[in-house]
């Protein structure tokens, strides 16, 4: 059953959010292309913010409890003991993978990521004048897979760092302990730096796992992470990098000052509070979740029949491959113009993004199906 809470929504209210998701397309175009959900914000944040206001408190942020807050967290929900002295406050996960792979990679260094992959991951390597080195995750009948002989042969060609996205967008695919513990040994052994991006952590859903890399791979890892996908307050700006070891702790102290006063202090508080106090709303969060990546399911065996959908072990995006529909290169485009439903373009995440979409599936059960409804009017 889905959460209570979760499924009333109304789109007239949703369409009056400022946020890009809100406003990127027209009024008639219903929005499931970023990575943002349309729930309503957990209590403990939304007190945080509103005392916040309430102090008269928009001053620069401070990163004082920030350590110990998510120190918390991860503990409760992923049993990993993080030291709150390795905990560095960043803006967002993007400007901390950027960060490291100015410290840990030179010019025309290999970077590897698993394609299909989040778009700005091609974005930042290149414009740090890095190489993308892709191993493509495999699909299996039931999931995904990483190639881990392929993994081998890119550290064995000379990358030097692997940025991991773990849970992976778009996917949802939640690695495997033993996937883990395969990739800290290869690091290893080639030395190569694992920056891994645990943005999608929170939202692993029943029946997996998230293994945090650095409970495996401590000496060459750095976790990025933030509270924003999670309790969707991305527009905050606040997430942080947690150090492995004492040598990676090294290389986090040379982030220059900036990369910590990019960080807003309504981010700040509000992921403090999501952190401390948002366990209950995240435990209703995962079940509406859980009851979404399966209604989704039903929706595209009904009304998209021959599309291919691997419901996410992570996470709320649903990706499709739609190649069997006959919707030309970029089948987002197809979906946005006949179907005013604006999807995520299959070819931003990587050549075997050919033929798929990306769906945000955070919304109640009823918007959903007004998604999928959109996208079979279009296919037909
Ligand atoms: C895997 C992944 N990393 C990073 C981000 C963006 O995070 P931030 O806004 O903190 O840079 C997203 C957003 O969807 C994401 O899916």
């Amino acid at each position: 059953l889905a959460a209570a809470g979760f499924e009333d929504l109304d789109l007239t209210v949703l369409h009056q959010r400022r946020s890009e998701k809100w406003r990127r397309y027209p009024a008639d175009v219903l929005p499931a292309w970023v990575a943002e959900m349309d729930f309503d914000l957990a209590e403990p944040v939304t007190t945080a913010l509103r005392e916040a206001v309430d102090r008269q408190d928009c001053g620069y942020a401070s990163a004082a409890g920030v350590g110990e807050a998510f120190a918390g967290f991860a503990a409760r929900r992923h049993g990993w003991q993080v030291d709150p002295s390795r905990v560095r406050l960043l803006s967002d996960v993007m400007s901390g993978a950027d960060a490291m792979l100015r410290l840990v990679t030179g010019p025309g260094d290999g970077v590897v990521i698993n394609t299909p992959v989040y778009p700005p991951f091609f974005e930042h390597i290149r414009a740090r004048g890095r190489t993308v080195v892709q191993v493509p995750l495999r699909r299996e009948t039931q999931g995904w897979a990483l190639d881990r002989t392929g993994l081998e042969a890119a550290f064995a060609a000379g990358a030097r760092a692997y940025l991991l996205c773990s849970p992976h967008n778009p996917t949802g695919h939640v690695f495997t302990a033993a996937d883990l513990v395969q990739i800290a040994s290869l690091a290893r052994k080639y030395q190569v730096t694992v920056i891994s991006d645990e943005i999608h952590a929170p939202l692993t859903l029943a029946g997996r796992e998230h293994v945090p890399y650095v409970t495996v791979g401590p000496e060459h890892g750095v976790t990025l992470t933030s509270a924003t996908k999670a309790f969707n307050i991305a527009g905050l700006k606040t997430a942080v990098a947690v150090a492995g070891s004492a040598t990676m702790a090294t290389v986090l102290e040379a982030i220059p000052e900036s990369a910590l006063w990019a960080a807003g202090l309504f981010g700040v508080l509000a992921s403090e509070a999501a952190w401390r106090d948002g366990d209950a709303w995240l435990d209703e969060l995962l079940v509406q979740l859980d009851t979404v990546r399966g209604e989704f399911g039903r929706l595209v065996a009904a009304r998209l029949p021959g599309a291919v959908y691997l419901p996410p072990r992570a996470g709320y995006l649903g990706w499709v491959d739609v190649s069997a529909l006959d919707l030309g290169p970029e089948p987002a485009e197809v979906f946005l113009a006949r179907g005013k439903v604006a999807v995520g373009r299959g070819l931003d995440f990587g050549p075997p993004g050919d033929g798929h979409v990306r769906v945000t599936m955070g919304t109640s059960t009823a918007i959903l199906a007004e998604i999928a409804a959109r996208m079979a009017a279009s296919a037909a």
